[in-house]
């Protein structure tokens, strides 16, 4: 087994890269902090690879920045994040649930970020069914909990997803593209539920204002991702630190955007905290629209050792049949609403996430 694959949830709290991280985070948000200041946030997939790093702020805003400590509730079922339990401490609790069954706490809750999903295409391809129902009926019972919690704000983590195989005249893809995506196609278990994940929330919105907002991510990556998660980079960095050929699938002309996840969260906490009810936004980063190729090559560049691509046919239909062709976000709307603009290029982020999968 490759020696990354044994990162356990106790080698994250230890990695140099991911407390660095956190620490900028902390930094970048200083403007935000009030909002964290004494509040109660429930997060659910806090056990996957953006919840993980929102845990790990929580722990060190209340650990070394916030006068009174946040608390927060955390939920997970582990059907694809880690199995280990994260570890509570008496502010943070953290609760073993699958968000399609109702969830009842006496808490008061300020904030909801619902995260919980399957977002690997070989994953929502094992569990099509539990991927629908994670983005429709887990949708519908978080958005409920927040009528009932009264909460400041909601957060849905859609996804890129929802605009499908883009027509190029909308690539970089802005929030008002309504999509092209297949109704029974290989991936529609996942577009499709967070395609009407959102409908749900902007209903919410509508009928009850339950003050809410969803973000769509754009190829999310760094410190953390799952090594054996099989999207596109964390596959490439696991092939190349076992000195195996990187496998292409096809010709690896199609183009991908990447985002680091320092950004994608701070973006996420922004949104969180914005007055932006009832809006979606992209969230990702527009510096350069590459091919897989192309990634797959500064993954090369990244080793210390040399290390050759291959191309193979693609192993399932979610990648030979729908996989689409262009992924780029217009990211105008979060940078003026929020006034925010991604701090890490591929380059650098693409450093540390091989740094950290290196560290033992
Ligand atoms: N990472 C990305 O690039 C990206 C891109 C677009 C959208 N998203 C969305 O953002 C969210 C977080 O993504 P991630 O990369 O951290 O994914 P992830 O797979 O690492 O984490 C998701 C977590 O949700 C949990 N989960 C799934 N179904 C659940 C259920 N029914 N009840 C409770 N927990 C459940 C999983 O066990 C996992 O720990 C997901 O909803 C995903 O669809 C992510």
């Amino acid at each position: 087994m490759a020696k990354s694959k044994k990162k356990s949830r106790e080698d994250l709290y230890g990695s140099k890269i991911i407390q660095e991280d956190i620490v900028q985070l902390a930094k970048h948000l200083k403007d935000q902090l009030k909002h964290f200041e004494g509040k109660t946030f429930l997060v659910t997939g806090a056990g996957g690879f953006l919840g993980n790093y929102i845990v790990l702020l929580f722990r060190y805003l209340n650990k070394y920045v916030l006068k009174k400590k946040l608390s927060a509730v955390l939920l997970d079922n582990f059907i694809t994040g880690y199995e280990q339990h994260i570890l509570s401490d008496e502010n943070l609790t953290f609760q073993k649930h699958n968000v399609i069954e109702p969830f009842k706490t006496d808490k008061k809750i300020d904030y909801l970020i619902h995260a919980a999903g399957i977002a690997s295409p070989v994953y929502y391809t094992k569990f099509p069914v539990e991927t629908m129902d994670v983005g429709t009926i887990g949708t519908r019972h978080m958005l409920d909990l927040a009528r009932e919690k009264k909460v400041k704000s909601f957060l849905f983590t859609s996804s890129s997803e929802v605009y499908g195989d883009p027509d190029s005249k909308f690539v970089p893809t802005p929030e008002t593209y309504f999509g092209n995506v297949s109704i029974t196609g290989p991936r529609a278990c996942y577009d499709e539920s967070k395609r009407f994940g959102e409908t749900m929330c902007v209903t919410y919105w509508n009928v009850y204002r339950v003050p809410v907002k969803m973000v769509r991510p754009f190829n999310v990556y760094g410190p953390g991702i799952r090594p054996d998660d099989y999207r596109v980079l964390p596959n490439f960095i696991e092939h190349a630190l076992r000195k195996e050929p990187l496998p292409i699938h096809g010709d690896g002309r199609n183009t991908r955007s990447f985002c680091y996840i320092n950004d994608a969260i701070e973006m996420i906490f922004r949104v969180l905290f914005s007055k932006a009810h009832g809006e979606s936004f992209n969230i990702g980063n527009p510096e350069k629209e590459i091919s897989v190729e192309e990634l797959a090559q500064y993954v090369v560049k990244a080793m210390p050792y040399p290390v050759k691509i291959v191309h193979i046919d693609p192993p399932h239909a979610v990648y030979s049949k729908s996989d689409p062709k262009r992924r780029c976000p217009d990211i105008s709307k979060v940078q003026k609403a929020m006034g925010f603009k991604p701090r890490y290029g591929l380059k650098d982020g693409l450093a540390r996430t091989v740094a950290w999968f290196q560290e033992s």
